[in-house]
């Protein structure tokens, strides 16, 4: 009666990694019951997903060519986009989500175009806009630019109104930091950086206030929804945001932290189930409306029976 935070399904976005092909679920070795999915197989997941209550997928493209600039990223006929229309039309009121951003169609692996050996700023967010378009068209309820370049919501919010997409929701990773939790999941991705690392792009985890300035600039930009990311180890900076705007705050609780969890339950030392959950009532107790979460159907299972 007294409790103050409870979890529900409601509160939850999973995520999906989508591969060519048809009949493929590749196991992730460094993400215990996460897989590579082809569209059929997916459509399945989805299903699963909207059956548990829980509202939102968020997608991961792993395209069939990369190059120097990501242009697989806006191919209409990509990886993602034929999976958007699949989805949509096999589940149609979950809401689909796109994760906008170049890291998972460069050659080089790095979320923005290369330019002698940094990042292009401007010419990366012509791309980002191009592919946000592509995913709208597709289907895309919410699209998640996850970059970090500096001006792409404005950019993309003028380019979706433009083309006629207004009603697209822009769920923006406002403070994402430069992390070392995100390990198992660009294996998942294939999108490791081939040289360099992201810390010209990313946040310094040492930073705090920072994180209020990036969210303030997404939101006057046209932010629907704000992210913070890692989750676990920045239980401080989904405060601070809840605390000092009004937007929807979402959460993202990464791979890394999925994995140790589930690295730890392998070896006997933590009680799996247990500690997911207090780790995921904990970021909701820290301010978060929304978790995305490996966790989520897990979750859901748990807090439907
Ligand atoms: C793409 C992106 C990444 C994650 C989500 N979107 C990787 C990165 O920035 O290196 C990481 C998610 C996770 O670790 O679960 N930029």
């Amino acid at each position: 009666m007294v409790r103050e935070t409870s979890l529900t399904p409601q509160d939850f976005i999973y995520p999906l990694f989508i591969v060519p092909g048809k009949g493929v679920k590749n196991p992730i070795p460094s993400m215990p019951d996460c897989f590579q999915e082809s569209i059929d197989r997916a459509i399945e997941t989805a299903k699963e997903v909207f059956s548990l209550g829980i509202p939102a997928i968020i997608l991961f493209g792993i395209p069939s060519y990369k190059d120097e600039k990501g242009t697989s990223a806006y191919d209409d006929n990509g990886v993602i986009q034929q999976a958007l229309r699949a989805i949509k039309d096999a589940v149609p009121d979950l809401i689909l989500i796109t994760d906008v951003c170049l890291c998972e169609y460069t050659s080089h692996g790095h979320c923005g175009i290369v330019k002698n050996g940094n990042i292009d700023n401007d010419a990366t967010l012509e791309i980002l806009a191009l592919e946000a378009i592509s995913h709208a068209k597709a289907g895309a309820d919410i699209v998640a630019p996850s970059d970090m370049m500096d001006g792409r919501v404005g950019k993309i919010r003028k380019a979706l109104d433009e083309e006629g997409y207004c009603d697209v929701i822009i769920l923006s990773y406002a403070a994402k930091y430069s992390s070392a939790f995100y390990g198992p999941f660009r294996e998942a991705a294939q999108s490791a950086p081939a040289f360099g690392d992201r810390r010209s792009y990313q946040m310094d985890p040492a930073n705090r206030r920072e994180a209020l300035r990036e969210v303030s600039l997404d939101i006057e930009e046209g932010a629907d929804i704000v992210m913070v990311k890692p989750a676990l180890a920045y239980l401080d900076i989904i405060s601070d945001i809840k605390m000092n705007f009004t937007v929807p705050v979402a959460a993202y609780n990464v791979s890394g932290e999925y994995s140790m969890i589930k690295a730890a339950a392998q070896m006997g030392w933590l009680n799996e189930e247990a500690t997911f959950l207090e780790v995921l009532t904990s970021i909701k107790r820290a301010g978060a409306d929304i978790i995305l979460t490996y966790y989520a159907k897990k979750a859901a299972q748990l807090l439907q029976s």
